[in-house]
């Protein structure tokens, strides 16, 4: 026997895209079920970036959960390049009028919004199994899964595709809806988490070195984030936690590296890098939101806050066809996402072009890499299109 349920809108995943997307939803009345094929503890278990912009900021705040990054984050009003042993400020906040961005975990985020839909009362289905997304081309849509022993059927009008990359929603689309657009680095990074007070709690540090690339950043004044380029074919296991310090410091000016606190790893794993984009976002009654239409590579920390701005449009579309019966934001949901997204994919994939070795790069493109770092660092103008990315481009602006 299937035991059946009627929502509104039934979301699969509770990764950030899915749980602020509930949260903004709910708030607006409109009823909504998460589905989730891992437990609440293996998706805390994750660890990603921490960088959020203002607009993710201002979501978080008005889903209702801002009170705890406003508490412990920490504001950054520079970031800071190392190349040929050399550090150099660049002052985000004085570039873009008075903008900034925040350390704060994407875990965290997580957890912040795990708490309050937990104690909201809101269904989610943790552990949830054969989670099935169907009817999504015509007006009856719904999902299947299997969920404490149990066959379940979720009806809903709408399902919002928020599963990550490797989700059921956007394979579900049949062949040909979809256009994928995707670039694999020839690198990975290693990452780790050390309960060490971080190196530069003020800005993210990002180093160009003959060894590779290398980024400190920070989860709190006691705890750091450090990620080092490695080749894709190294294994964690490869990596002791002395090898890695090393390798670190190695990669940054003399000063910074004297000054780096290391201490044992909670944390170290290796993360491949991706730019990726499936057009378009929305399939009759399904959206996609978040990973499960797009990644880009870690360098700049643009996923989270473009998975933010995704779900701003869609809960913005979705609260104005139920509360004025308009489809105009729900028909604009794709365009209005994608404009945003190939503007992030871009800064994404030129900072990481500008900041790692590439085995095939030669001493011509080397040059021209030293020669474009030290244009950025010393014009006001390069310099101010840095920041102003970095910051995060508005949420309403030209899509053509
Ligand atoms: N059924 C139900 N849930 C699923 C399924 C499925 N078939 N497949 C995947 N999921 C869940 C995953 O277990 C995960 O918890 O969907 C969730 C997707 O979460 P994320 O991968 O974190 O994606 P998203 O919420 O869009 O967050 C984007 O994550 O990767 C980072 O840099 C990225 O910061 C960005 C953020
Ligand atoms: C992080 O804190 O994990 C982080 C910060 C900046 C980046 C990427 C990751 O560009």
């Amino acid at each position: 026997m299937t035991h059946t349920v009627r929502t509104q809108v039934v979301i699969v995943g509770a990764g950030p895209s899915g749980l602020l997307l509930g949260a903004l939803l709910h708030k607006a009345g409109i009823d909504n079920i998460i589905v989730e094929r891992q437990s609440g503890e293996y998706v805390l278990g994750r660890i990603r970036a921490g960088i959020l912009e203002q607009v993710t900021l201002d979501l978080l705040h008005e889903a209702g959960v801002g009170a705890t990054v406003t508490q412990a984050g920490t504001p950054h009003h520079a970031i800071e390049l190392v190349f040929q042993n050399q550090r150099h400020a660049i002052d985000i906040t004085g570039l873009t009028g008075g903008k900034s961005v925040t350390a704060y975990g994407q875990t965290e985020v997580t957890r912040d919004l795990m708490n309050a839909r937990a104690a909201a009362g809101l269904t989610t289905w943790y552990s949830a199994e054969d989670v099935s997304v169907n009817g999504f081309d015509g007006p009856h849509p719904y999902v299947l899964c299997q969920h404490e022993g149990q066959a379940k059927r979720i009806d809903a009008d709408f399902i919002a595709g928020c599963d990550g990359f490797h989700g059921v929603c956007r394979a579900s689309v049949p062949a040909g809806s979809l256009q994928e657009f995707e670039r694999v680095y020839p690198f990975g990074w290693l990452g780790i988490l050390a309960d060490v007070p971080p190196v530069s709690p003020h800005a993210i540090v990002y180093a160009n070195s003959a060894e590779g690339f290398a980024l400190c950043s920070m989860r709190s004044l006691t705890r750091s984030r450090y990620y080092v380029q490695c080749p894709l074919s190294d294994q964690v296991s490869d990596w002791s936690d002395e090898r890695f310090w090393d390798a670190l410091r190695r990669r940054l000016d003399p000063a910074l590296a004297e000054q780096i606190i290391t201490g044992p790893s909670i944390e170290k794993s290796i993360a491949p890098l991706r730019s990726y984009v499936a057009e378009p976002m929305r399939f009759g009654r399904m959206f996609l939101a978040g990973d499960a239409s797009h990644i880009v590579p870690p360098t700049g920390a643009k996923g989270l806050n473009l998975a933010a701005s995704d779900v701003k449009y869609l809960s913005a579309a979705l609260i104005e066809h139920y509360a004025e019966r308009s489809d105009a934001g729900i028909d604009a949901y794709s365009d209005r996402c994608l404009a945003r997204i190939w503007r992030a994919e871009r800064f994404s994939w030129w900072l990481t072009n500008l900041m790692h070795r590439f085995p095939d790069n030669g001493a011509f493109g080397q040059k021209m890499q030293d020669a474009e770092l030290h244009y950025l660092v010393n014009s006001r103008a390069a310099s101010t299109a840095l920041a102003e990315n970095y910051v995060g481009l508005p949420l309403d602006f030209a899509q053509h």
